[in-house]
């Protein structure tokens, strides 16, 4: 018996949620409900079932028919529903369309793409090198003598596989520098080269993220000489940043350039003067100036491991933060930086 109550209720619900129309609806209520309906029948036979099970299969048959009739009463709402509103329904061809939201770059895509268009006005050709790399690319051709204590400056992600034995270690890209080589070996010299990537290192706080954007430069040619760096530095503030900033070098050291600099572009907040109009100190740079990132000219060393003649060629290189120039300019001060990838709308669509 209770078998064949469940296999009611099963066989009732399915033939209900199929019902089209209220005729096909009414028709299985009768086949089920009606007065010699399956369930009636079935509910008047209980009398016959042992008096110590007769309970429990009471409720089992209550059960039932109240999912039976519950689910009538909802299939029943629905098809009237769909009645009128097939009556009803009439399309008015004036009313406005609802328009699609629009998506947009992530504001990271948005700068690569300006950067590329201001470096490929001069004549730099963007490249692309693993995100995956070797030790020797990133720091050994690049005048790492083996274990010096400056790899660790970048705070490097080592992959766990094994050594290359010409090529060390794998590594993630701690910095774009490693594209400077690749770029050597692919193509000699004349180069003017933008490679921008990915790049990681072990670090995350307000201001680091483990992944984020560098773009480098590497230009390699007869005669090449500080003024070219200083005038390419020039020409990429005064057009990603605007007319009225200004670039300067300070001396810094890096294990592939001599001489090595760092480079400041001025404030945009209090346009240089480390002071608001109010005379109180500005909170985005603090003495006028924002660091923008690490340049030099090439060294020698470097040279001979892509296979140039130092004698013969020279040439400066630079690499720069996508993300930190980005919020150079918008005078932004994200108070967590992580925020550019943590995916919420609400930050993402302000830009
Ligand atoms: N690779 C350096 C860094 O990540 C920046 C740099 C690039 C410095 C090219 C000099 C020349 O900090």
């Amino acid at each position: 018996m209770e078998e064949e109550l469940i296999g009611i209720k099963n066989s009732a619900l399915s033939l209900i949620l199929e019902s089209t129309d209220l005729k096909d609806l009414e028709e299985t209520k009768l086949q089920f409900l009606g007065k010699s309906g399956k369930l009636t029948l079935t509910i008047k036979e209980i009398t016959t079932v042992p008096i110590e099970k007769r309970k429990e299969i009471g409720i089992l048959a209550n059960d039932v028919k109240q999912t039976i009739e519950q689910a009538i009463a909802d299939q029943f709402e629905m098809l009237s529903k769909k009645k009128k509103t097939t009556l009803i329904e009439k399309i008015d061809v004036t009313n406005p369309g609802i328009k699609p939201e629009i998506g947009h770059l992530h504001l990271v895509t948005q700068a690569i793409e300006e950067i590329t268009d201001i470096f490929e006005k001069i004549g730099f050709e963007r490249v692309r090198y693993p995100e995956v790399e070797w030790d020797y690319y990133a720091f050994t051709a690049l005048n790492f003598p083996q274990n010096h204590p400056a790899r660790d400056e970048w705070e490097t992600f080592f992959v766990k596989s094994q050594e290359n034995p010409k090529k060390g270690k794998m590594i993630l890209t701690p910095h774009t520098s490693s594209g400077q080589i690749r770029e050597m070996e692919r193509k000699g010299p004349p180069i003017r080269m933008l490679n921008i990537a990915k790049c990681y290192r072990r670090q995350s706080d307000v201001s680091h993220t483990p992944m984020f954007h560098q773009f480098e430069g590497l230009v390699i040619d007869k005669d090449i000489s500080i003024t070219h760096l200083k005038g390419t530095l020039e020409y990429f503030v005064k057009s990603y940043f605007g007319k009225n900033r200004k670039s300067r070098i300070r001396p810094y050291h890096f294990q592939f350039t001599e001489p090595s600099f760092e480079v400041d572009v001025s404030c945009g907040v209090c346009n240089g003067e480390g002071r608001l109009l109010d005379g109180s100190k500005c909170k985005l740079c603090k003495s006028g100036w924002l660091e923008m990132g690490g340049a030099g000219m090439v060294h020698p060393n470097v040279l001979k491991s892509g296979g140039i003649d130092p004698n013969k060629f020279t040439g400066f290189a630079f690499g720069w933060g996508v993300e930190r120039v980005l919020m150079m300019r918008e005078g932004l001060e994200i108070d967590d930086l992580r925020l550019l990838y943590s995916n919420d709308l609400r930050f993402l669509e302000q830009f």
